[in-house]
């Protein structure tokens, strides 16, 4: 009797999430707040909001757990400001608005590296938004850190393409946390989090996704 929330069910891991979370029969209700509509299904609850003016006193928000898949890049938001607002600022009003509510864990897609002092802005970015969902006091606290996410997109990203196609060749000669991460077994360790995770803070990296699928 698991109700979980997915903000960024329209992603790349965050779909995978979704595809899991519907098929799963612990999960009784999907909440998941998109732009842009997603197919209907009996489980799912899909809020249409431009998360810009999210309502914060809706019912829907009261779930048992959250996974947060939400991101963008600072070439897609256009400045380090709209990317902050985005990767940060978002993810922490979805998260108050949930805990306020009453969730008890919180599964996020953080990355290799996030480090609230990291010269990089992607980085510092990250790590700065787990120190703030540390400061919200979750009973359950998931923070998954992918390396590169491998997967297939409708979007092209010539880069990350070009990384994926690398990695996978030389992967037999990598160490596992530099082989990239598929975002279904991301989506596998997130679901899982948000429905079972033990109360605490928690930090799966890169060459812990997967681990119990090989
Ligand atoms: N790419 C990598 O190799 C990599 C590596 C490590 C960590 N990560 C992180 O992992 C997370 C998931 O990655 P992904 O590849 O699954 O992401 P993705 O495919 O780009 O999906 C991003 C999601 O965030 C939503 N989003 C972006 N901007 C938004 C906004 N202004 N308002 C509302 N929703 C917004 C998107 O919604 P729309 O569909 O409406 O745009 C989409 O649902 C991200 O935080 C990313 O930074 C990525």
């Amino acid at each position: 009797m698991t109700k979980i929330l997915i903000a960024g069910a329209t992603g790349l891991v965050g779909g995978y999430v979704l595809q899991q979370a519907l098929a799963d029969t612990r999960v009784t209700r999907v909440v998941a707040p998109t732009r842009q509509p997603l197919p209907p299904h009996p489980k799912l609850f899909n809020p249409i909001s431009d998360f810009a003016s999210m309502p914060d006193d809706d019912r829907w928000w009261a779930v048992d757990g959250v996974v947060c898949t939400i991101g963008t890049t600072r070439a897609k938001a256009g400045s380090a400001e709209a990317f902050r607002a985005v990767d940060l600022d978002l993810q922490l009003a979805v998260a108050r608005h949930a805990r306020a509510h009453g969730a008890k864990r919180f599964a996020l897609t953080s990355s290799m590296g996030a480090d609230a002092r990291s010269h990089f802005l992607y980085l510092r970015t990250k790590g700065q938004l787990e120190e703030a969902l540390k400061g919200l006091n979750w009973p359950s606290l998931t923070i998954v850190r992918p390396g590169a996410i491998l997967g297939e997109r409708a979007e092209v990203r010539t880069n990350e393409r070009i990384l994926g196609a690398v990695l996978r060749t030389l992967a037999p000669l990598l160490p596992k946390a530099a082989r990239g991460n598929p975002a279904d077994q991301i989506a596998h360790v997130l679901l899982e989090a948000a429905i079972t995770a033990p109360n605490g803070v928690r930090l799966v990296k890169a060459d812990q996704i997967g681990r119990d699928r090989s």
